[in-house]
């Protein structure tokens, strides 16, 4: 039996496309208009490889300055020089919109009494911010961030904060990625492992793999209830 839902945070619940495609939307912005989707495709691409590979090379730092690093290569290598442009992109990342079905998921899950928590690369700031910008104070007992380890995912030290925090063993927790590679390394772990596949991804070649496979979180409460 589940006993505590724990999410990925970044495309899981919040939309990392969405501070790309909200600035493209404001007045003045016709030329970033068309450029934004690869921009911000090269923008969660470097944000995750810098993540990666400072955890092979033990070169912590925040996900706050990945992300802004990987903004900046990707600014660059669109021949973009616009501080105002970064600034207005990295505040609307700061303020991420959740997915349409999370409030409505989420709640349904507090009525069966499951528990809820998220465990992400974020910082602690960055999750309490888009947690709050969501509508979502109150919905969970946890933000776990990396940053009590210093080391990102998928580092098993990371997965090991929600036995620590929740007093769960890991088959009782179901966890929940939208990114393929989370999602394989929490099924190695041991987590019961949903993978919310919105893009129609294939799976990823990587130990582990995931029990379940969702097009979005919407159905994820009637999944719950029946394992
Ligand atoms: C996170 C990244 C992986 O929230 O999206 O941990």
């Amino acid at each position: 039996m589940i006993e505590a839902c724990v999410f990925d945070a970044y495309g899981t619940l919040f939309d990392v496309g969405a501070a790309a495609r909200r600035a493209a939307a404001e007045p003045g912005a016709e030329s970033w208009a068309a450029r934004w989707p690869r921009i911000a495709a090269d923008w969660r691409r470097k944000q995750l490889e810098y993540s990666w590979l400072r955890a092979i090379q033990g070169a912590h730092c925040d996900f706050w300055q990945v992300t802004q690093d990987g903004l900046d290569w990707a600014l660059e290598a669109a021949g973009l020089d616009d501080p105002a442009l970064r600034a207005r992109l990295l505040a609307l990342y700061w303020a991420l919109e959740a997915f349409p079905e999370v409030p409505a998921m989420l709640s349904a899950l507090a009525a069966r009494g499951q528990r809820r928590a998220i465990l992400s690369n974020g910082s602690p700031g960055m999750l309490e911010g888009a947690v709050r910008s969501a509508g979502l104070s109150g919905q969970f007992e946890a933000l776990l961030s990396v940053e009590s380890v210093g080391v990102f995912k998928p580092a098993r030290a990371v997965y090991d904060l929600v036995a620590a925090t929740l007093d769960l063993p890991p088959g009782r927790v179901l966890f929940v990625s939208s990114n393929g590679w989370d999602a394989a390394a929490a099924a190695a772990y041991g987590f019961v492992t949903a993978w919310v596949n919105r893009d129609g991804a294939p799976m990823d070649r990587l130990p582990g793999r995931p029990a379940h496979v969702l097009r979005d979180l919407g159905a994820l409460p009637d999944l719950v209830a029946g394992l």
